[in-house]
């Protein structure tokens, strides 16, 4: 960093966007890759940084989803109102960063939140080139594309030199109080401001480029959510290979749900089978899915089946557990995970589930993904003893193991 003790260096996020273009039902920071969000992924590379001393987030006003992100561990994160253009929001969050005392001097890196897949090693070689520039600067990527000027009618008007054309990415580095500055003069001047740095050319500086992987991509389309999830994907098998013995893995998962007063039939492994009374629950009542759920959870360390289906959660109400299963099943691939196999044991008293078993085998293979030769499931009573046997309700439990391929 800066020789002078005093300069510090701090992050500011902007994630006051809707993401129209995505067009996801909730904004794209929002959306999750394997266990986390966009934005949660975006403050965990910023987090680990030691040399960044603090982050300041701009979220929508009365952002319902923010309060439930879980920050980095150990980090001052502060949010603050956005605004209605980025340039907005990041002009909120410098002010709010001056308000908190950083100085004019202090360094500020501007990242969109909707760029999870910066590296850890592109954020430090950037903060390490610049340390010592008086400006600042920005992390690019030289286009490799032929580039054509193409007119409202569609065609091709002229091939542009791509000669020392590079594509912008964030972080942008600059100096909070020049920043600050450059950005007030462009707005006020009426000039659209679509990055830090095109505001510091327009108050006359010349930022510098420093060379980032073209991997950083901003998440703009579901196609980009896409290319994002697989280059997490990736990323998770190199952990799990550097992380050595963490290839496969083993999970365990327990439920029990009580019968209800009325009903007619209960929902085993995905299958009905009719008894003289259902079993009383949020969803559909299937202990048997949910203990699934939860081994597949905690196989991949993504929690459990509450932290991803919060039972307050009014749509989960009546939600067909298979429907569940499948989507922790998506989740667990996302992280990087294949499904080996299944052991389920459910423990009831009544009513008989043999006939039933092989059902259940089939229809948790198609929603696992996996041959019906993967899953085993047992039934056993317990010859009266304890609630199971009182016949006040049926249990389950699961074992799973997953791999990385
Ligand atoms: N952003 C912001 N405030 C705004 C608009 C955008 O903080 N008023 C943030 C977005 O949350 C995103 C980053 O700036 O992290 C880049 O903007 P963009 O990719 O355009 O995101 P959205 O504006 O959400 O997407 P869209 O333009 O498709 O609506
Ligand atoms: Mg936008």
């Amino acid at each position: 960093m800066n020789p002078s003790r005093d300069t510090r260096c701090w992050a500011v996020v902007p994630a006051a966007g809707i993401g129209r273009r995505m067009a996801a039902g909730v904004p794209k920071q929002y959306l999750r890759i394997g266990a986390s969000t966009v934005l949660e992924w975006t403050l965990a590379v910023l987090a680990r940084e030691p040399r960044i001393a603090g982050i300041m987030v701009a979220v929508l006003a009365d952002d319902p989803w923010w309060p439930s992100l879980s920050p980095p561990v150990g980090r001052s994160v502060e949010t603050v109102t956005g605004g209605a253009e980025r340039a907005d929001s990041v002009l909120n969050a410098l002010r709010a960063l001056k308000v908190r005392g950083a100085d004019d001097a202090d360094w500020v890196l501007v990242h969109d939140a909707a760029r999870p897949c910066l590296s850890g090693d592109d954020l430090g070689r950037l903060i390490e080139t610049l340390s010592d520039d008086p400006i600042g600067g920005l992390l690019g990527v030289p286009v490799a594309d032929t580039i054509k000027r193409v007119g409202p009618a569609g065609g091709v008007e002229a091939t542009v030199d791509r000669d020392g054309l590079w594509r912008a990415l964030t972080p942008q580095m600059f100096r909070l109080g020049a920043l600050t500055t450059a950005i007030e003069s462009a707005r006020a001047a009426g000039v659209s401001v679509t990055d830090e740095a095109s505001a510091m050319e327009w108050a006359g500086h010349r930022p510098r480029i420093v060379e980032g992987s073209p991997g950083n991509i901003k998440i703009t389309t579901p196609d980009d959510m896409t290319l994002a999830r697989h280059q997490f994907v990736d990323e998770a098998g190199r952990r799990a290979r550097e992380g050595g013995g963490t290839m496969q893995r083993t999970g365990f998962g327990y439920d029990a749900h009580r019968f209800a007063e009325d009903g007619d039939a209960i929902r085993l492994g995905g299958v009905d089978i009719p008894h003289e009374r259902g079993l009383a629950a949020h969803s559909d009542g299937d202990v048997a899915i949910h203990a699934l759920c939860d081994a597949l959870l905690g196989a991949a360390a993504l929690g459990d089946i509450g932290r991803h289906f919060p039972d307050t959660d009014p749509s989960y109400r009546g939600a067909d557990s298979r429907e569940l299963l499948r989507v922790v099943v998506e989740r667990v691939n996302e992280a990087g995970y294949r499904v080996v196999n299944a052991d389920l044991t459910i423990v009831a008293q009544a009513p008989r589930l043999s006939p039933h078993i092989e059902d259940m085998r089939e229809r948790l293979a198609a929603d696992l993904g996996v041959a019906r030769e993967r899953i085993n499931v047992k039934a056993t009573t317990t010859e009266g003893m304890g609630f199971v046997g009182r016949r006040e309700g049926i249990a389950s439990y699961a074992v799973v193991s997953i791999v990385h391929p």
